[in-house]
């Protein structure tokens, strides 16, 4: 089962589950990066805030992501300037620097325990294939006067052909870092609730926001949960992705700080050090995938494995994870006011999350303060760029009907129930419906229908997670139904074992 470095060295917290009904300026739904710190600034201001987090704080995203914080991005700056132009690739790395500095700012202010320190970032070809992409990053990078250089050697153990190194960026400890200023936000003014998962927002003068067992009602609420919970059509311009890390205890030598990212490889793309209790870890990541459309998903963590022994003395393997990821089809987040009047988001992150997350909080900050912000026209969540986004739209849209071809049944097939062996699941055909099917460690079968409670597509079986995965949208279920992550708000349908007998 997967276990992140960061939340499992990070202080725990135990903030109450909400049994209440209250009446706020600011919800916010989802209590990672994006959240506590959107949290932290509206409190800051003024504003009467709740947070209503679905599990623990820090438990979704930003427990999972790698801890490095960079003005650069996956999609590299060049391909910004040449899909966009050069104003807009330069707005990208001034307000994600603006946000790296802010995440430095909040660690000193607030004596926040977190690891945080300046480190350089490092993009590398293993091989001269690569070597133009480099080339044309250390143009892109030194138009915006960050201090950048090229280098040809960097002690790591595979080949280097040309690098470029970037100075003063940044990692910590993710979740000791949601966690710690979370700790300092909460308040009367600004209380966190964890266990708490919103179900249902009614959207009338006010909005309201509806858990198991207590209501917030707000003038603005703040979907920090990635794709935003609900309906909205941004979901058809971002693409949900899944990536894997491990983090390996080294038996000896050392791992040069910094965060490395290898232009070729699929399972080393970055790579970075961790020091916790004396032991020196390398962290390692890679196996991209979308979501949902995998046979064996367990594969990814053992070439994760085979790639990290084949490079590190190994002591142990220690932790492990996955997490999910949202490509915008233009290149660029989207951030801002939905159409839904009041309700605002912040998705399409790519791997950059943590930064865009801080970044969203700080351009939320000055539109509900009614102040300018330079980059809120840039990352506005309303906007839809045809030509932009032709090409990934056009593909993304292609994949999500072929994933809606999967609802139509075939035959019942009884005996693809006794083949699922305990903790798994499979997906089976029910007569005309199709039915998510898990056996449970103690050999009890749980049916529930396959149907996503977003828009219907069928979830698939993730071995490596344990988990009901939406091909379409990137929603997540327990092995019992219950909603992990993504836009959907209801678990999926109960079914009934005995039924299939009575047929
Ligand atoms: S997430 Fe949209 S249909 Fe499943």
């Amino acid at each position: 089962m997967s276990r992140s470095i960061w939340n499992s060295v990070a202080p725990k917290t135990n903030f109450p589950t909400l049994k209440e009904s209250l009446v706020v300026d600011v919800a916010i739904v989802g209590g990672g990066i994006t959240g506590i710190t959107s949290a932290y600034l509206q409190a800051k201001s003024g504003k009467k805030v709740a947070v209503l987090e679905a599990g623990e704080v820090s438990g979704g995203t930003s427990g999972y992501s790698t801890g490095n914080l960079y003005s650069m991005i996956d999609k590299r700056l060049h391909h910004i300037q040449s899909k966009w132009d050069k104003e807009t690739a330069g707005a990208v790395a001034r307000s994600r620097t603006a946000a790296v500095n802010l995440v430095e700012e909040l660690v000193k202010e607030h004596n926040i325990d977190c690891d945080f320190k300046r480190v350089p970032w490092y993009l590398f070809s293993e091989s001269n294939k690569k070597d133009e992409t480099i080339e044309k990053e250390i143009a892109a990078a030194k138009d915006y006067m960050l201090q950048v250089e090229e280098v040809d050697y960097l002690p790591l153990p595979m080949p280097v052909s040309k690098a470029i190194k970037v100075e003063n960026q940044a990692q910590f400890n993710p979740s000791a870092f949601v966690r710690g200023l979370a700790q300092k936000v909460d308040s009367t003014n600004c209380r966190i609730f964890e266990n708490s998962p919103v179900y249902h927002i009614e959207k009338e003068e006010e909005l309201t926001l509806s858990t198991p067992q207590g209501t917030v009602t707000a003038k603005k609420v703040i979907l920090a949960t990635h794709s935003p919970k609900g309906i909205y059509a941004v979901q058809t311009a971002i693409y949900p992705y899944r990536e894997y890390a491990m983090a390996a205890k080294l038996k000896s030598g050392d791992f040069p700080d910094g965060i490395f990212w290898d232009t070729e490889a699929d399972f080393h793309t970055s790579m970075r050090t961790y020091r916790s209790n004396g032991e020196n870890y390398v962290l390692m990541l890679g196996g991209h995938h979308k979501v949902g459309q995998e046979d064996d998903y367990s594969r990814f963590y053992d070439k994760l494995e085979k790639n990290i022994r084949k490079y590190f003395d190994v002591s142990s393997i220690d932790y492990k994870w996955s997490a999910q990821h949202y490509k915008p089809a233009d290149g660029l987040p989207y951030i801002g006011e939905s159409i839904d009047e009041n309700i605002y988001f912040a998705t399409g992150f790519s791997t950059d999350g943590l930064t865009y997350g801080v970044l969203s909080a700080m351009i939320f900050n000055d539109l509900f303060n009614n102040r300018e912000n330079e980059w809120a026209e840039l990352y506005k969540a309303k906007r839809f760029k045809p030509v932009k986004s032709a090409k990934e739209y056009i593909k993304g849209s292609l994949n999500v009907a072929k994933q809606y071809l999967k609802n139509i049944s075939g035959t019942a097939d009884d005996e693809a129930y006794s083949e699922i062996p305990a903790g798994e699941g499979k997906v089976i055909d029910h007569g005309t419906e199709k039915w998510a099917v898990y056996r449970d460690q103690s050999g009890v079968v749980h049916c529930r229908s396959a149907l996503c409670t977003h828009l219907q597509c069928v979830v698939d079986w993730n071995d490596a997670e344990k988990s009901w995965d939406c091909p379409c949208h990137g929603s997540r279920f327990e092995p019992t139904g219950e909603v992990i992550e993504g836009p959907a708000f209801s678990p999926l349908a109960p079914k009934d074992p005995a039924s299939r007998n009575k047929e």
